[in-house]
């Protein structure tokens, strides 16, 4: 049990973060939201259910809607950011015309910081390789009345769930992990920024309403196992792609038995199979949690809404009526699982890990186990882990492998070196980096991964693709609960299973390693001398933001021209993109994320991922002005330079993938008018839309092939631009012969409006001025 023996410092800090007012309203408003959705429904709800009808935007109407099919535009309480993906969110966010975010608002600089020595060095390198992006967002926030959490404060998920998660609530968060959040009972989604910043501006935001699935928890974990297992078993039972589209809601006796925190985990790792969050239902464990982090006022609170914070009974007693999919997990049987390399759906328990290696030719000694990362870092998660290392110390052993260490969050960090934790890890060799998220990301200045040799680690992170952790392909990693990482890398073999197998220690004597052990709460309480919070300015008007002219970072944008009325005419064929073209084609990642604050910077890389449909080559396509091929960013800048007007043409699904921002407002940037293919991913349809362009689709997909390499194009009725009205648009071939095609849209009403203004976001402008 926690006890409140927590420094003043403690206290005071977490006044100044959670916004008590915004629960109690939530809370306030539960029950009555939760009948009438009921009335509609007709029928038993589940947990998630009852948070998402409770969050309906105001002007959404109360339907009973479809899973899986019907849109529904939600209000949700709170936006959290993390510093890679918050800077584009932030500078559009400038040009909303907002004073204030309306709804409480989160930035954490965590992906930033590179690992490579130790926190404190590390730390202070990245402060100084990153400054103006942190001391941009430092004075946005600060302006606009959003909470700053510093480089070293923690990863953004560990920081939510320590202090703004809430059983009952709803967040987005621009980054996938943000479902971390359900381990406390909350509807947390990860989105683009563009999204983040739809809601930041009080605007609704929109989702399909998800399926559900459910996962029924029987038994209680025993020896080696974590909460960790569940997630690698449901993994490898639904594939990285099985919950997609849907919330996993997790329930039974064994979901009560499992901490606030390994909760956490297991929502964490639901984005490692598509799902777009995961929940479990408010229970002791997590007002348990609540309590020991300075959040006793929520957890009453929470008491006195229990039974909406949950399923109805009905569900639980016939959940295969009521879940599209139901899977069922026995934890009293359940082994730990390493599940790798490559992918977080290959599971295997360890027990059949040798003869999976040796089958595969998986490299079998371990060069570095990893613990910590926002999916495992919690106090639970350190002390077990300790406990193992402890077990070292006093056996004789000495860590085989690498050891390292990334705490979540400055109060864990600062709570599990007072308990002496840390101390353990070091005398069995740790290494504790920065509270950041580091190898995670590929943040990891690895000595010698660059010559890519082949070899294993094992982390107790979420994903695991190849090149993520240290950019060289030939590492094998694996996922495995923080216990089971400290067990291998002291035995530095994959093929170890501490449950049968022995050491030999440096005596020479066999030993075996006892089971785990660990406290769920620190019992002297959860404690931290400088959490790294900043508070915005209770009025921000007079705060400037810096963006220095000459910054290669970071760019103020200019509003984007509004439409001047008239049909566009003589647009010429950028490029004609043949078969897939994900927003990774047209905005790639890699080395160009450090320009994702810089939008003149980054459309440099638009669409050179794109096949050009006449030559089957990427980033070469015609110059129409020059008759050159030449690079389609710079075949893009000469007809802006020209004024000419361009049309981007594509194939079926085009700008699947993320959700990235980026990928709409390169094109429109550079002066691309309209992207005509044969069918959208809907996010970035309308990314699109919300950027000011016109996204089309070829009412008759064989039009596609109409379209030539010399070709303009002209619009022949845009000036009647209305819902469910298609337009009409005229190629001109090169030989002078013309084909007149139709092409379909899905703009509404508002949407045409965004498109008149220039963007979604002049508008909100527009309106707030
Ligand atoms: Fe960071 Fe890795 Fe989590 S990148 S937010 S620690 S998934």
């Amino acid at each position: 049990k926690a006890t409140n023996n927590t420094s003043t410092i403690f206290k005071k800090t977490k006044y100044l973060m959670f916004d008590l007012d915004l629960v109690k309203k939530v809370y306030s408003e539960l029950p009555e939201k939760v009948k009438q959705a009921k009335g509609i429904l007709n029928k038993p709800m589940t947990y998630a259910e009852k948070i998402l009808y409770s969050h309906l935007f105001a002007a959404q109407e109360l339907a009973a809607f479809k899973r899986g099919a019907d849109y529904v535009d939600f209000a949700p309480d709170r936006v959290a950011m993390q510093d890679a993906t918050a800077q584009m969110a932030l500078l559009q966010f400038i040009n909303s015309g907002k004073k204030r975010t309306a709804v409480p608002s989160t930035v954490h600089c965590d992906h930033l910081i590179q690992a490579q020595v130790e926190g404190k060095t590390d730390l202070s390198v990245s402060k100084t390789a990153n400054k103006e992006v942190f001391d941009f967002l430092e004075s946005v926030s600060n302006k606009y009345g959003i909470g700053f959490w510093k480089p070293g404060a923690g990863i953004i998920h560990q920081v939510v769930l320590e202090n703004y998660a809430f059983p009952g609530g709803m967040m987005i968060g621009t980054d996938s992990h943000t479902v971390n959040a359900g381990g406390l009972g909350m509807v947390a989604i990860g989105v683009g920024g563009a999204d983040a910043v739809d809601v930041m501006a009080g605007m609704a935001w929109e989702l399909k309403m998800p399926k559900m699935i459910g996962v029924k928890l029987t038994g209680k974990l025993s020896g080696w196992a974590a909460p960790k297992d569940v997630i690698l078993k449901v993994a490898g039972i639904l594939t990285v792609k099985g919950g997609t589209g849907a919330i996993i809601e997790y329930f039974g006796e064994g979901a009560k038995s499992l901490s606030a925190t390994g909760k956490g985990t297991i929502c964490n790792m639901g984005a490692e199979v598509g799902a777009t969050t995961s929940i479990f239902a408010y229970d002791e464990s997590m007002e348990r949690y609540l309590r020991a982090t300075g959040r006793a006022e929520v957890a009453d609170l929470a008491n006195g809404v229990k039974e909406h914070l949950d399923a109805d009974d009905e569900v639980y007693a016939n959940p295969e009526q009521y879940y599209d999919e139901l899977i069922e997990i026995n934890l009293s049987e359940l082994e730990p699982h390493v599940n790798g390399p490559f992918t977080p759906d290959r599971a295997t328990p360890i027990s059949k890990m040798k003869a999976e290696a040796e089958a595969n030719g998986w490299p079998m000694d371990i060069s570095v186990g990893l613990i910590g990362s926002c999916t495992n870092s919690s106090y639970e998660d350190i002390s077990r882990a300790a406990s193992i290392a402890k077990q070292a110390e006093e056996k004789g052993l000495i860590a085989k492998s690498e050891f390292t260490i990334t705490p979540g969050s400055e109060q864990v960090r600062y709570t599990i070196e007072r308990d002496g934790f840390i101390d353990t890890f070091e005398k069995i060799g740790g290494k504790v980096f920065a509270n950041a998220c580091g190898p995670c990301i590929g943040q990891w200045a690895r000595p010698g991964a660059e010559k890519g040799e082949k070899n294993t680690i094992v982390h107790s992170f979420n994903r695991n693709f190849s090149k993520r952790a240290d950019g060289n392909p030939n590492t094998h990693a694996f996922v495995t609960s923080p216990e089971m990482v400290t067990a291998l890398a002291i035995a530095g073999r994959l093929d170890f299973n501490p449950a049968t197998d022995t050491l030999t220690n440096k005596n020479g004597e066999e030993v075996k390693l006892d089971l785990p052990t660990g406290e769920e709460l620190p019992s002297k309480g959860f404690d931290v001398k400088d959490p790294g919070f900043q508070a915005p300015a209770a009025d921000g008007s007079n705060v400037v933001v810096n963006v220095a002219d000459d910054s290669n970072r970071l760019q103020l944008l200019s509003p984007f021209d509004k439409w001047d009325g008239q049909n566009i005419t003589g647009a010429k064929l950028l490029i004609k993109a043949e078969g897939k073209c994900t927003t990774d084609h047209i905005s790639m990642a890699g080395p160009w994320l450090r320009f994702r604050g810089h939008l003149d910077n980054i459309s440099n890389n638009m669409l050179i991922g794109a096949v050009n449909a006449f030559n089957g080559e990427t980033n070469k396509v015609k110059n129409q002005l020059t008759g050159e091929y030449d690079a389609v960013p710079a075949v893009q800048r000469q007809y802006k330079a020209e004024g000419i007007p361009t049309i981007v043409v594509g194939d079926h699904n085009y700008g699947e993938g993320s959700s990235r921002e980026h990928a709409a407002m390169e094109p429109r940037h550079l002066g691309v008018k309209a992207v005509i293919v044969k069918s959208f991913a809907r996010i970035h349809e309308t990314n699109l839309k919300k950027q000011g362009m016109l996204g089309l689709t070829f009412d008759n997909e064989s039009d596609y092939d109409l379209v030539q390499e010399d070709d303009t194009f002209n619009f022949v009725d845009l000036v009647d631009f209305a819902p469910d009205k298609p337009l009409t648009v005229e190629l001109v071939h090169a030989d002078g012969s013309k084909d007149t095609i139709k092409v379909n849209h899905t703009y509404n009403e508002q949407q045409i409006e965004w498109f008149k203004a220039g963007s979604a976001l002049n508008l909100i402008k527009k309106q707030n001025a």
